[in-house]
């Protein structure tokens, strides 16, 4: 395991070489969430090293946070990388997929850098550790679509912060989530060498956060 210095947001991690790096798109989302101070509770799902709640949590020192992720060795990592930078007692980690095992879904922002590539004949071959790192299913974003159906069947009142690919996604899906009834925004997009990443906001219910 070796410890990271991220200068740009005064902290640093420790991450072993099963968890995710924090990279483009992880700062991305980082850099261009648009939060307001008053935000009680934020969920953050596959949170990896913890790195997008910390630096979050930082910034709003009156909001709590719960993170998750569905890795074992990620979610003992964003612990300690919490305790690393002082923040344990404002940020509560949980080994679980996405949000299954919260009974009441009560965050005013829930936000997920997600796994967003289609899984092909090469991603197979990858571990299953690598595989929730980077690929969300067959098409790139059923695990993301999972998400934003089990919000719309329990009301939940929220507005959910989530990347989308270029590679996986084009127009026509924009609709399968409109048809889903919620309202959807493009907050930024980003150019990189190959594909291009939409930092996106559904919002739920009345929150429009
Ligand atoms: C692209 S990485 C993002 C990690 C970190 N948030 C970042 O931006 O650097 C996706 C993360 O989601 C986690 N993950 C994948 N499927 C999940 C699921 N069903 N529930 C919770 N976490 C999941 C992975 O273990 C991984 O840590």
């Amino acid at each position: 395991m070796v410890r990271y210095n991220f200068p740009e947001y005064k902290l640093e991690l420790d991450i072993p070489a099963e968890v995710y790096f924090p990279a483009e798109d992880t700062f991305f989302l980082i850099n261009n969430l648009n939060l307001n101070e008053n935000i009680r509770l934020v969920y953050e799902i596959g949170g990896g090293s913890g790195i997008i709640s910390i630096v979050l949590a930082k910034n709003f020192e009156k909001t709590r946070f719960i993170v998750s992720d569905i890795s074992s060795t990620a979610t003992k990592m964003i612990r300690s990388n919490c305790k690393l930078n002082r923040l344990n007692s404002q940020i509560d980690v949980i080994c679980m997929d996405k949000l299954n095992a919260m009974r009441y879904l009560s965050p005013e922002v829930i936000i997920w850098n997600p796994p967003y590539l289609p899984e092909d004949s090469e991603t197979q071959k990858h571990p299953i550790t690598d595989k929730l790192m980077i690929t969300g299913g067959k098409r790139g974003f059923e695990e993301i679509f999972d998400l934003i159906i089990s919000l719309q069947c329990s009301k939940a009142n929220t507005s959910l912060y989530t990347i989308f690919s270029s590679i996986a996604w084009d127009e026509d899906n924009f609709e399968e989530i409109t048809e889903k009834g919620v309202r959807f925004e493009i907050i930024k997009e980003l150019k990189l060498f190959f594909e291009k990443l939409y930092l996106v906001r559904i919002d739920f219910g009345d929150y429009n956060g």
